[in-house]
């Protein structure tokens, strides 16, 4: 199976997160706005996550979402943290249903400040699905 592991993130929150998930599932977390971030292959599972700003998310993560198909993707597993709203999950799942790809609806959230004690939930998440 064909996993693959996208996220944007300023800070470095999500991007712990996505580092968690790729370690579980032996791949390398690529940012959106990395020159590697297209997915060559069709990815059978792909992670892929962000964070909220001012109710929103980045352009950046926009954009790379506008870019995904359902030939590239098998499911999308989406993650986000925050400081306290899940908004993004919601505003990223709904990128990747308006393009007709499949969407699990399980989902993996942290708080910001909670994201360094998280590895062991984001393993345990990511196994589920690789
Ligand atoms: C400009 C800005 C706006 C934010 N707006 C929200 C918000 O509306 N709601 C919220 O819960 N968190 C908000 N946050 C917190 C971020 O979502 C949170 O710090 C997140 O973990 C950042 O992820 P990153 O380190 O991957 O960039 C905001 C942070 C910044 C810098």
């Amino acid at each position: 199976m064909s996993i693959a592991v996208r996220y944007f993130s300023r800070s470095g929150n999500t991007r712990k997160v996505a580092e968690y998930i790729a370690e579980a599932a032996g791949v390398q977390a690529i940012s959106t706005d990395s020159a590697d971030a297209a997915l060559k292959d069709k990815a059978d599972v792909l992670f892929i996550g962000g964070a909220l700003y001012a109710y929103g998310i980045d352009e950046n993560l926009k954009k790379y979402l506008d870019t995904l198909s359902v030939d590239k993707v098998g499911k999308a597993v989406v993650f986000s943290t925050s400081w306290l709203s899940k908004h993004a999950l919601d505003l990223i799942k709904k990128a990747l249903t308006d393009k007709g790809i499949a969407v699990e609806n399980e989902t993996l959230y942290f708080k910001s400040k909670a994201v360094d004690g998280c590895r062991d939930e984001a393993v345990r998440f990511a196994r589920k699905y690789i």
